[in-house]
């Protein structure tokens, strides 16, 4: 694992954007593995930024979320469905058939859980995944406790992330106990991985990625076996980072 420090959210975000930038230039058909959340958000507005200054194109990529509630329609200002709409997708010129999440509103959820898997194998691996992180470890909805062989897969949201994500809904009440998610071993199998990090309430995790073993009590922890990860972290997120010689 590499970790790029960089100053602030602002360096986080455009350094993020040039990585990525890269990928979409450089490949013929790129598949992305994309996230929610408020790591990423500055990360699309220079993706936008960048499309609307005539430096890039989208026609080419293929996209595939990392997660979605359940029980939200897509047109629900709270499902990922809207906030990737608004932040990125209504922006670029990414055909739309080549956008994926799952589908929390399926009637059947586990037939979506395969159907989602099978689109990802079909486009061939996912060339670069993005990733933000929980403060408890998690990586897309997979909780402590995930195993590393998991697939797309329904989970239960525990409290703390249903507290951490109220500020999105009017109240706690209001965030759906459960999400579908890729797996662990699914987001492992894409070829390359970009982890953002920023802030200072994700210091302690940043360090315990860093530092501490492998476990399926952190989910990230996985990323150690990964052959080629690239963290992108901000000064406070770097703050509590214990480099050991
Ligand atoms: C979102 C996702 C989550 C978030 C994580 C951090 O698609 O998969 O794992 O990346 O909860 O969320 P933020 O960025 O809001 O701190």
């Amino acid at each position: 694992m590499e970790i790029v420090r960089v100053k602030d959210y602002e360096e986080m975000s455009k350094t993020a954007c040039n990585y990525m930038l890269r990928k979409v230039k450089e490949l013929e058909s790129p598949v992305l593995g994309l996230a929610t959340g408020s790591t990423p958000e500055g990360l699309y507005r220079h993706l936008v930024d960048e499309y609307k200054k005539g430096n890039v194109s989208f026609k080419h990529v293929q996209t595939f979320n990392l997660d979605e509630y359940t029980k939200l329609d897509p047109t629900d200002i709270n499902s990922y469905h809207y906030f990737m709409n608004k932040h990125l997708f209504e922006h670029i010129d990414i055909p739309k058939d080549q956008i994926h999440l799952p589908n929390g509103n399926a009637s059947d959820l586990e037939d979506e859980c395969h159907n989602y898997e099978n689109k990802i194998s079909e486009a061939g691996k996912i060339d670069l995944q993005l990733l933000g992180i929980g403060i408890n470890g998690h990586i897309g909805f997979n909780e402590p406790g995930t195993p590393f062989t998991s697939r797309t897969h329904i989970v239960t949201l525990v409290e703390s992330t249903r507290k951490a994500n109220s500020r999105f809904f009017p109240s706690i009440d209001d965030v759906p106990t459960h999400a579908i998610t890729m797996g662990i071993e699914t987001i492992m199998e894409s070829k390359e991985i970009l982890l953002l990090v920023f802030g200072e309430m994700k210091a302690d995790t940043l360090n315990r990625l860093t530092n501490g073993e492998v476990s399926e009590d952190f989910p990230a922890s996985i990323l150690h076996k990964h052959p080629k990860v690239t963290i992108i972290a901000d000064e406070a997120a770097c703050s509590k980072l214990v480099i050991k010689s």
